[in-house]
């Protein structure tokens, strides 16, 4: 196969003058002369012009949208606009026709609603080539943050039998004929004879058996797919998600607030100086479909404003309980607007809660620390208080929640008592509690949704549409 120069590199070319061949897939064709062609490789097509007198008509036919061709030609300088460079094509050939009568992509706007259901095709838009080049960079850019200090990347299970945060939403794993499974002599369906010999299901996050490698390593970190069967139809929830768990040993929470401060600030900062095209793309997206909206819905920073800013300052650190009392005397909880209202100490904050706090009151990210116990999970550090847990959530502006973390309660009778308090099986989980058995230390981590990290980075409306295949409630399509 001939050596090919992707159009990335191409259109950066300051040399012209020599043959190249350059592969992609038609985006259109115009006059039976210029052909936009698009490899995936950047936002920007090449222009392939066409010397259409001397080019067999039936080959020209079959240049049509979706068609996947193969071109030998110059590059020379352009001369129309938009470009710098062009190709002047000798050699034409088909690799792949696509009937321009059924290709379901036109050359127009589509629908994101439209464009989910041929998520197979998604790929070939601006849009989602843009968005899925912005997601490869933001994983990578997590992986050489964490690997630049250090830290550990450990691949926890994920397939399980604990619910690490016991919130009793997992997907089953069984091999059983479920129409027929075996029963116990009692009548319960009789796990020992199934697969592992045990209830098994899909992990909720890695974080117990994470900190079991942070009891060695230091510092680890998981980058891996977490399971939640919520049946919640939300822009924020998927079924199945992408999450990064790092854990460090001898961290207390303020340690864990600034790592994960500067993790996102790293992270954010990578894709804008890798990812320029692709981000003032989402941006002129993001402008054009805000123009829909009524004046006073409208952001008041472009995309491209948010990030930058987002870099530029420091978040916003609070309790949970100052939090609340802001909450309890905004404008919208006193003329009763929010959906659930604010009363007391102690009710959870809803997103519309946290979207408050972050777009309206501080108009920048913001740290929620030391919630209530109630409303958070057992593992996290009791303080002295005796009501509040050191729990840390990070809240982002059209995003709400963004990270959640905590110190991690590391006292054996302490952790003990809370989960005797709230029923979660201690001989069940005897291997976490050994990590408090022997050599216990102060340690911290957190959770950082990666989709919504995505979706802020490149200013989309609907986690459905920044993960390639999304899988929600009643769809499991692809
Ligand atoms: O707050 P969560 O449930 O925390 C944990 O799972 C901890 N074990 C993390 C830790 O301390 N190691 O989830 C962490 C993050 C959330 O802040 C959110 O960004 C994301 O995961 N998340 C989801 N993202 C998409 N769809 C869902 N259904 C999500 N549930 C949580
Ligand atoms: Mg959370």
């Amino acid at each position: 196969m001939s050596q090919r120069t992707k159009i990335k590199e191409l259109l950066a070319s300051t040399q012209t003058g020599m043959d190249v061949t350059v592969k992609g897939w038609v985006r259109t064709f115009r006059n039976n002369q210029f052909i936009a062609l698009n490899d995936g490789s950047t936002n920007n097509n090449i222009q392939i012009v066409v010397d259409f007198e001397n080019t067999d008509v039936a080959l020209l036919k079959r240049i049509t949208t979706g068609a996947a061709i193969s071109v030998v030609g110059e590059l020379v300088a352009s001369l129309g606009k938009g470009q710098s460079v062009e190709v002047k094509a000798k050699e034409i050939e088909i690799l792949g026709d696509s009937d321009p009568e059924k290709y379901p992509l036109q050359p127009k706007k589509h629908s994101l609603e439209f464009l989910r259901e041929i998520a197979h095709l998604r790929f070939r838009t601006n849009t989602f080539g843009a968005i899925f080049r912005v997601r490869n960079s933001l994983a990578f850019a997590v992986h050489q943050f964490f690997q630049e200090k250090g830290f550990v990347y450990l691949h926890t299970p994920i397939i399980t039998a604990s619910d690490a945060e016991g919130a009793g939403e997992t997907f089953h794993v069984t091999n059983f004929d479920i129409a027929n499974p075996p029963k116990t002599e009692t009548g319960e369906i009789d796990y020992k004879q199934d697969f592992f010999g045990r209830a098994t299901n899909l992990t909720v996050s890695g974080q117990l058996e994470g900190e079991l490698g942070a009891m060695a390593l230091s510092d680890i970190y998981t980058f891996g797919p977490t399971f939640r069967a919520e049946n919640s139809n939300t822009t924020r929830h998927l079924a199945e998600f992408w999450m990064i768990e790092p854990e460090m040993a001898f961290y207390d929470i303020v340690d864990n607030m600034d790592l994960a401060e500067a993790m996102l600030k790293y992270v954010i900062k990578y894709a804008l100086d890798n990812n320029k095209d692709d981000i003032e793309f989402l941006t002129q997206r993001l402008t054009e479909e805000e123009k829909q909206k009524p004046q006073n819905e409208r952001s008041e920073m472009t995309l491209l404003e948010k990030l930058q800013f987002c870099l530029a300052n420091d978040f916003e650190r609070l309790t949970y309980t100052e939090a609340i009392e802001i909450l309890r005397e905004s404008t919208p909880n006193k003329k009763k607007k929010f959906q659930y209202p604010v009363e007391g100490w102690g009710t959870d904050l809803q997103s519309e809660h946290e979207r408050y706090l972050v777009e309206k009151h501080f108009k920048k990210p913001v740290i929620l620390t030391d919630y209530p116990k109630e409303i958070k999970s057992f593992y996290m550090r009791q303080n002295d208080d005796g009501k509040t847990v050191a729990a840390m959530d990070i809240l982002f502006p059209g995003i709400g929640e963004i990270i959640g973390g905590s110190q991690r309660e590391e006292r054996l009778d302490k952790l003990e008592q809370r989960m005797d308090e709230i029923g979660i099986p201690k001989d069940e989980l005897w291997w976490y509690l050994d990590t408090r058995r022997f050599g216990a230390c102060p340690h911290a981590g957190f959770g950082l949704g990666f989709e919504r990290l995505v979706l802020f980075v490149t200013g989309m409306g609907n986690i459905r549409d920044v993960i390639p295949f999304p899988r929600f409630p009643k769809n499991a399509e692809f």
